[in-house]
């Protein structure tokens, strides 16, 4: 009966500790998640991306960041992780999911294979351009695809633009599909991208962007599809001659958070998080859309020969996507039919 005694006082001495480290307080900061409602909760985020400082994406997340701080008054604080210091996309998902990193900004060639409604976002020559790509996140398709996260832990946010998808080539000035009959080019592992290039007589490699330099450098690829940011981020201008400018697809990462750690927040802690990420988001496209004279005269001014492809050479691409992606799924359907010229 003494021995029942002693513990009984012993766990509630621990219970007492752990209460007043967590529970008594709702000003206070418990790490990365949340304890309770209330206006005055402080967070510490965690942000996980692929992209390296110098690209788009980071400015992006910095910009999230600063948003987030100014309008919560200082209670939202954030530590972003650039170039997969987290692993992979897929690893930075599963930790998005479970709860130990709070935001990502993913790309939507990752999330197209976890759900194949992103793949929509490949559809080629579906916008007219960068600002025209940005003008549609607030659209009912693209917010019914950020939906579809829901039934992975996964609140979708928004979308980030870093430009669009452009082909550099090591050796050959390709002006036509037929030019790229035997190629080897290196593809973002995302099959309707894969399928785009496949559908011009190319093979694909779908090499993770840390090996594509050297892969181009030693031979084993004869040139890549890429953006313009990443283009000079990564120096591939010291490794290709050719770039053509197609703009064939745009390149969105999607910004999401973890559900639980979003749903356990007041409304307008919420709001707060909204409005923050669509200011980053428009920062993002803006300040992108605005570089690509700048950005094609930097690697014009680094020795590459770069030059314009129009649409009208991929039309038979263009017919593929819709015909074989189309009917895979309603909201890729859905996309097509409501940004197809
Ligand atoms: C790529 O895999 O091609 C890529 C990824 C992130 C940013 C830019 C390019």
């Amino acid at each position: 009966m003494k021995k029942i005694k002693k513990w009984s006082v012993f766990l509630l001495s621990i219970s007492l500790m752990i209460f007043s480290l967590t529970g008594c307080n709702d000003s206070e900061s418990v790490g990365t998640a949340t304890s309770g409602d209330g206006a005055g909760k402080t967070y510490n985020f965690k942000l996980a991306h692929i992209t390296p400082p110098t690209h788009m994406w980071h400015k992006a997340a910095e910009k999230f960041k600063e948003e987030l701080e100014t309008r919560s008054d200082g209670r939202m604080k954030m530590e972003i992780y650039p170039s997969s210091q987290l692993g992979s996309e897929a690893d930075m998902v599963e930790q998005i999911a479970a709860g130990s990193v709070d935001f990502g900004f993913i790309t939507a060639a990752y999330m197209s294979s976890r759900e194949p409604a992103f793949a929509a976002w490949f559809t080629p020559y579906a916008f007219e351009d960068l600002n025209e790509a940005n003008a549609e996140r607030d659209s009912e398709i693209a917010k019914k695809i950020l939906g579809t996260l829901d039934q992975q832990g996964l609140v979708g946010l928004d979308y980030l633009f870093a430009g669009q998808r452009v082909m550099l080539f090591k050796d050959k000035e390709v002006k036509t599909t037929a030019d790229m009959d035997g190629l080897k080019l290196r593809v973002t592992p995302s099959p309707p991208m894969q399928d785009f290039y496949k559908a011009t007589g190319a093979s694909t490699e779908g090499l993770p962007l840390p090996e594509v330099y050297s892969a181009v450098q030693t031979g084993v690829i004869d040139g890549m599809d890429m953006d313009l940011d990443a283009a000079i981020t990564n120096k591939y201008y010291e490794v290709v001659k050719h770039g053509a400018v197609t703009n064939h697809m745009v390149w969105p990462s999607v910004a999401m958070v973890n559900k639980s750690t979003f749903e356990g927040m007041s409304e307008e802690d919420q709001q707060i998080i909204k409005e923050s990420i669509a200011a980053a988001a428009e920062y993002a496209a803006v300040t992108r859309a605005g570089q690509e004279e700048e950005f094609k005269q930097q690697l014009k001014d680094n020795g590459m020969n770069i030059y314009e492809l129009d649409s009208s050479v991929f039309e038979e691409q263009k017919k593929m996507f819709d015909e074989k992606y189309g009917p895979t799924n309603p909201l890729i359907q859905e996309f097509i039919d409501t940004f197809r010229n």
